[in-house]
C-alpha cells in the first residue's frame, strides 16, 4: 500500500485519531490525521519524579499519568478546537510497559470510547514506533529494515505491512537504551543517561579505552549489551580512564554492534530498499550517522523520524491507529468496530508472535 495514506485526494476519507501513550515515564496526548498532519499534541514528562530514583519507579509513573491525563486530553481537543464528535476514532498503547500506566491510559481511551461512541483502537507501543518513520516520510514504503533501539527494546524487523512483523534478532540481555542509562549512572552522570553519555562523549576519543563488542561476528542474530556493561564498570573502576573517554568508546563499541547485526540480517534476510531506525536511542547522532552510512554503503534509503518522534510521543499511537484504519478498509460511513471494550492491557507484547523466546531475553518482549 505504500504511500498510500498519505495520498492529499479529497475523495479518500481522512480519519482524525487520537493518540494516548502512558506506558513508562511520558504521558502524551496527540490528534493526529491520516495524511500524516499532526493536528495537536502534549507531552509531560516525569524525569523530575523518577530522578531522585536513578530510574522509573512504576507506581510514581502510574499515579502521574493518571492525574495528567484527562486534563492534557482536554488541552488537545481544546487546542485543535475540535470536539470528540468529530475524532474518528480513539487509540491508545495497551502494551507493552509499566502495566500500571498502560492501564491509565487504556482505561482513559476507553471512557473516551465509550462516550462517544467511537471504535477503541488497542495499539501495541512498538508497532508506534515501527511506523514512525512513515508518519516523518510519506514516501516510505513497504518493506524496510527497521532498527529499534530504546530504553526497553533493542530489535531489527522486517517490516513486511501494516501488522506484518518479522523479527530478525532481539537482545539476549539488555537494550542499548538501558546500556546508555546504566554507562550515565556509572559515570555519575544521572537520569536519563543517553543524551547525558552523548553529550561528554563529544569530549572523548573513541579509540581510548578497550571495551568488548559483545556478539560481534557471532552466526546467531542477536544483540548482547551486558558484557559491555560489565566493562564499563571495570574501566570507571580502574580510575585509569577519563570519563569522556570511556562515554566516547562505550559510544562506539555499542555502535560498531549495532552495525555488525544490522550487516547480519541484512545477509541473512536481505536486501531490503530501506533502512529505518526508531526509539529513544535513534535521537543519538554518532547512532545516525553510523546507519546512514551503512545504508549508503548498501543502496538503500535511510529514514530516522525527527527526535520529537523517536523517543515515546503519542502522534506516533494515534499513528498506527491512522495505519490500522487504512489497512483495514475503514471508511467514516462505514461500521468500523476497532477492538473490543474489555481488551486487556498487556506488560508483554510481541510484535512477532512466531518469534522464539531468546535465551535470557524473557523480560523484553
Ligand atoms: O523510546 P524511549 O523514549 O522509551 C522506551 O520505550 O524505552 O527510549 C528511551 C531510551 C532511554 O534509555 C534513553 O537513555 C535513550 O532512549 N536515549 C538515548 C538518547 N536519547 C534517549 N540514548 C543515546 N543517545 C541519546 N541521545
Ligand atoms: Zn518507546
Amino acid at each position: 500500500m505504500g504511500s498510500a495514506t498519505h495520498t492529499s485526494d479529497a475523495a479518500i476519507a481522512r480519519p482524525l485519531v487520537l493518540g494516548i501513550e502512558s506506558s513508562c515515564d511520558e504521558t502524551a496526548v496527540a490528534l493526529v490525521r491520516g495524511d500524516g498532519a499532526i493536528i495537536a499534541q502534549a507531552i509531560a514528562s516525569q524525569e523530575a519524579e523518577h530522578a531522585p530514583y536513578g530510574g522509573v519507579v512504576p507506581e510514581i509513573a502510574a499515579r502521574a499519568h493518571a492525574e495528567r491525563v484527562a486534563p492534557m486530553i482536554a488541552h488537545v481537543m481544546a487546542e485543535a478546537g475540535l470536539s470528540l464528535d468529530e475524532v474518528d476514532a480513539i487509540a491508545a498503547t495497551a502494551g507493552p510497559g509499566l502495566i500500571g500506566g498502560v492501564m491509565v491510559g487504556l482505561v482513559s481511551a476507553k471512557a473516551l470510547a465509550m462516550a462517544a461512541g467511537k471504535p477503541l483502537l488497542a495499539v501495541n507501543h512498538l508497532e508506534g514506533h515501527a511506523l514512525s518513520p512513515r508518519l516523518a516520510d510519506a514516501g516510505l514504503g513497504f518493506p524496510y529494515l527497521l532498527l529499534l533501539v530504546s530504553g526497553g527494546h533493542c530489535q531489527i524487523l522486517a517490516v513486511e505491512g501494516v501488522g506484518q512483523y518479522r523479527r530478525l534478532a532481539t537482545t539476549i540481555d539488555d537494550a542499548l537504551g538501558e546500556a546508555f542509562d546504566k554507562t550515565a549512572k556509572l559515570l555519575g552522570l544521572g537520569y536519563p543517561g543517553g543524551p547525558a553519555v552523548e553529550r561528554l562523549a563529544l569530549q572523548g576519543n573513541p579509540r581510548a579505552v578497550p571495551l568488548p563488542r559483545p556478539l560481534k561476528g557471532s552466526p546467531e542474530p542477536h544483540f548482547s549489551f551486558a558484557g559491555l556493561k560489565s566493562a564499563v564498570m571495570r574501566a570507571v573502576e580502574s580510575g585509569a580512564h577519563k570519563p569522556a573517554d570511556i562515554a566516547a568508546s562505550f559510544q562506539q563499541a555499542a555502535v560498531e554492534c549495532l552495525i555488525d547485526r544490522l550487516q547480519f540480517a541484512l545477509t541473512r534476510a536481505g536486501p531490503f530498499p530501506a533502512l529505518v531506525v526508531a526509539g529513544g536511542v535513534a535521537a543519538n547522532q554518532t547512532v545516525r550517522a553510523a546507519l546512514e552510512a551503512f545504508a549508503g554503503k548498501n543502496a538503500m534509503r535511510f529514514t530516522a523520524p525527527p527526535l520529537a518522534l523517536c523517543t515515546d510521543n503519542a502522534a506516533m499511537i494515534a499513528w498506527a491507529g491512522c495505519e490500522r484504519l487504512a489497512s483495514e478498509g475503514w471508511t467514516r460511513d462505514g461500521d468500523f468496530a476497532g477492538d473490543p471494550l474489555d481488551f486487556v492491557a498487556r506488560p508483554r507484547w510481541p510484535l512477532d508472535a512466531s518469534a522464539d523466546t531468546v535465551r535470557g531475553a524473557g523480560v523484553k518482549a
